[in-house]
């Protein structure tokens, strides 16, 4: 079959990694796609955004599935309008990415069907807000609701950076209108883990899982990004924490959506976060992570293909999803200065490597050719992972394979992992 993937980061590369492994697919294009992508897919310079487009360039090309990788698309509907000119598409529709679009919807939804989560407020009126913010314990919680690249959510110190949060998510719009309303929660402690999984609309069966590194810095410092190294699986996800999620968490969240006429089919990824009283959602997301889907996707024993196929018709509950037995770390090497300001166009050199050895990945983020030359055209330029036996073992492979690569202003994390070593 003929598939289209839409996206053009590590985890629309991995996307089409698994695609390409799938005996089902003959031909793969990709939507605006990346260099990396270009080895799989034929890439067309067609925005995400540019829903027309997209649909009239899959009826040219005679598409049987498309995979909407991306956040922004999916919130806007793509899925719809993709479904209602015919096509078969895997990804949540307009009314269920609404899951990841709005963290008012979100913290709503937990709190009507008991889903555990921090405690909060929703606010459409800054003046509220900041009545609500005089009697509130510190540190506290600020998110806009709606997508804000995953830099809409400010943890404040005490009363005055809270006051200046509101200001910036409600009046500045520092957000655009993702800060048209405003969720106040509770400040969490605790690990971090992602858990992505399969949804059919009724069933949902989960990946391994992973946890991801969000700040810039090592040691968790600097800023926010939109993740600079992963591992999987993690070793505090432990069958005690499944256990509990598969109970409070994952198939009520599925049940919910379906209760309030929302059907979830796709990828729901649900950010907990494992505090003293039991693990937490701390957010959903409505599709794979990136740079999660870099560690998880290259571990994954089945056919992509028969996966999606099986959300798209409900008939999940028939597969049976299997993980290797091993580890994968992904660490990201981004242009010097990301995410704030960083020089694009560089060269890139070493990939060549890659093929040398079995079990490592060069997935693309920011990469283009400038005729022959592969360049850099981003702040997170290449995901390097690794697979080994062990965790331990592949962050020594990551790190290994990440010296393989040179670019005159690459920057990375040293640190990636490094919980592994307290586990
Ligand atoms: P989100 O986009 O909601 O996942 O938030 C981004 C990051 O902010 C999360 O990965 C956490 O590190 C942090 N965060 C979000 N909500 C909370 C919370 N209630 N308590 C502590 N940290 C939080
Ligand atoms: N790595 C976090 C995300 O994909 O939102």
């Amino acid at each position: 079959m003929n598939v289209l993937v839409v996206g053009s980061g590590g985890r629309e590369h991995a996307i089409c990694y698994c695609v390409a492994k799938s005996e089902k697919a003959d031909k793969i294009y990709c939507v605006p796609g990346n260099a990396g992508i270009e080895e799989y897919a034929e890439c067309a310079p067609i925005g995400a955004m540019e829903f027309e487009k997209i649909a009239a360039f899959a009826k040219e090309k005679a598409i049987d599935l498309v995979i909407v990788g991306m956040d922004d698309p999916l919130v806007g509907g793509l899925v719809d309008e993709l479904e209602a000119a015919g096509i078969r598409t895997f990804g949540p529709r307009k009314n269920a990415a609404i899951l990841e679009g709005s963290k008012a919807f979100s913290k709503d939804l937990m709190k009507k069907y008991n889903i555990p989560t921090a405690a909060y407020e929703n606010f459409t009126d800054p003046e509220k807000a900041l009545a609500y913010l005089e009697t509130a314990r510190f540190p506290i919680v600020l998110k806009a609701d709606g997508l804000a690249l995953g830099k809409g959510v400010l943890i404040c110190n005490d009363l005055e950076e809270a006051k200046e949060g509101v200001k910036t998510i409600m009046l500045d719009k520092k957000f655009g209108s993702a800060g048209n309303e405003m969720v106040i929660e509770e400040f969490m402690t605790g690990r971090e883990v992602s858990v992505l999984s399969f949804v059919d609309g009724n069933t949902i069966k989960t990946m391994t899982s992973a946890q991801d590194h969000k700040r810039a810095g090592d040691g968790d410092t600097g800023l926010n990004t939109g993740g600079m190294g992963t591992f999987s699986p993690s070793p505090f996800y432990t069958k005690e924490v499944e256990e509990f999620c598969e109970k409070y968490i994952y198939q009520a969240t599925v049940d919910a959506m379906k209760a309030e006429g929302r059907p979830f089919k796709g990828v729901i990824f649900f950010g907990l976060m494992l505090t003293e009283d039991g693990p937490k959602v701390l957010e959903y997301n409505a599709r794979f992570g990136d740079p999660e889907a870099q560690v998880v996707l290259p571990r994954m024993k089945n056919d992509i293909i028969e996966v999606v196929e099986a959300c798209i018709d409900g008939t999940l509950d028939q597969i049976d999803l299997q993980f290797e037995d091993n580890a994968a770390v992904c660490v990201v090497l981004a242009s010097e200065g990301y995410p704030v300001s960083y020089e694009k166009g560089i060269p890139i050199y070493g990939l060549e490597e890659f093929k040398k050895h079995e079990g490592y990945y060069c997935f693309h983020a920011g990469t283009k050719y400038d005729g022959e030359q592969l360049v850099t055209n981003g702040g997170r330029v290449l995901g390097i992972t690794a697979k080994g036996a062990d965790l331990k073992e592949a962050r020594a492979n990551a790190y290994a394979a990440a010296e393989w690569v040179q670019f005159a202003n690459k920057y990375m994390r040293h640190d990636i992992g490094k919980a592994i070593d307290e586990a």
